[in-house]
């Protein structure tokens, strides 16, 4: 007789996107009680479910019920960012040579891949996978050579995994045709209350960073990497995320730069986080140099979502892990170049549990 495979992914349609393409969702669960939701438009994680310190279920990311939400302007709620997550100073870059101009949609700035970035496609549902070790998704994206203005036919996959361990891991590979700037990411808003705190300021957070990168009042990097120490950046010792928030002016919007104990060792811990009231805590770890790590402070309120949540300044804190901001136009920032021949792969894990005292 077969026996039941203890983690399982649930296929569903999810509507219809605008060109009348249909879409489905996916619902990753593992024997603990944690659920994941995926759809194959911008691969958006739509809600996470975990159990608190008391065994209580609640959804702990920001996100909509139905895909018609998604379809409207909205900052990225749980998705893929890519070709190229975070900025590119004027939209401009060269390579071998050659001078590319990519869509500007954030100012004079190009943000999260362009105006099409890879958070509003729809991707290719490749494999989906139900086994005693993980239930998971894997999705495929080809963007095609000059995309939002960037070079090469760029095939990218992305895979979630859930294991019994409580890890939601998710992996990113491509290759190139033609040398091209990547930083690919997920932009998951994390509210760790599940509807219980007003906003992410008392979530206390500890990040594996000395140093952060600097940038102008454009959110474009100078090219300096500066110390956390003494100052409102300085999360190496856990506290709370509102603190000295009065003293960082427009808010936590910074890439920190992840410390690796050694050169060899790719994959490192990035951050820990406690919700004080359901005693829920999220490790992150990452093969990324970077993490940026963003309060809401865009979030104004006017956006409705799941059980009627109104989100407001500060609602959610992302955990962005990528690569520096405008790497491509800052030599000294660790390489963004992904060239022919050669094969992308990055990791970033999210383990969920509670405090126990
Ligand atoms: C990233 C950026 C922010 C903002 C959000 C989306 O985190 O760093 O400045 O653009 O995405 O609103």
């Amino acid at each position: 007789m077969e026996q039941s495979k203890c983690l399982t992914v649930k296929r569903e349609p999810f509507g219809k996107v605008l060109d009348g393409i249909s879409i489905e969702l996916f619902t990753l669960s593992n024997s603990n009680g944690i659920t994941v939701k995926i759809t194959n438009y911008g691969g958006i994680i739509t809600s996470i479910i975990t159990p608190d310190t008391t065994g209580r279920a609640g959804d702990i990311v920001l996100g909509f019920d139905s895909i018609e939400d998604y379809l409207k302007p909205h900052p990225y709620f749980g998705c893929i960012v890519g070709r190229y997550a975070n900025r590119i100073a004027e939209g401009k870059f060269k390579v071998e040579g050659q001078e590319y101009s990519l869509a500007k949609n954030n100012g004079p700035n190009h943000l999260h891949g362009g105006i099409v970035g890879f958070d509003k496609v729809v991707w290719e549902v490749k494999e989906v996978t139900e086994s005693d070790n993980e239930a998971s998704l894997k999705l495929a994206y080809l963007s095609k050579d000059g995309e939002e203005g960037y070079p090469g036919n760029l095939s990218v996959t992305v895979s979630y995994s859930l294991t019994n361990d409580n890890q939601l891991i998710i992996t990113y590979d491509a290759s190139t045709d033609k040398t091209t700037p990547i930083n690919l990411t997920n932009h998951s808003y994390f509210n760790l209350s599940a509807g219980q705190a007003k906003n992410c300021l008392d979530h206390v957070i500890k990040l594996n960073a000395d140093k952060y990168v600097e940038v102008n009042d454009q959110y474009i990097p100078t090219g300096n990497l500066v110390d956390v120490a003494s100052t409102p950046m300085d999360f190496t010792n856990p506290h709370p995320i509102g603190e000295f928030l009065d003293k960082v002016p427009g808010g936590y919007d910074h890439t920190y730069v992840i410390k690796k104990e050694g050169t060899k060792e790719k994959m490192a811990y990035v951050a820990w986080v406690h919700e004080p009231l359901t005693n829920r805590i999220m490790e992150v770890y990452s093969t990324q140099p970077g993490a940026q790590f963003y309060i809401g402070n865009f979030l104004d309120g006017t956006l409705i979502g799941k059980n009627d949540i109104v989100y407001n300044k500060h609602y959610g804190f992302c955990l962005e892990t990528h690569h520096f901001p405008d790497s491509p136009n800052q030599p000294s920032f660790p390489s963004a170049w992904l060239h022919p021949g050669e094969k992308f792969n990055e990791i970033t894990i999210y383990k969920f549990s509670t405090k126990s005292y």
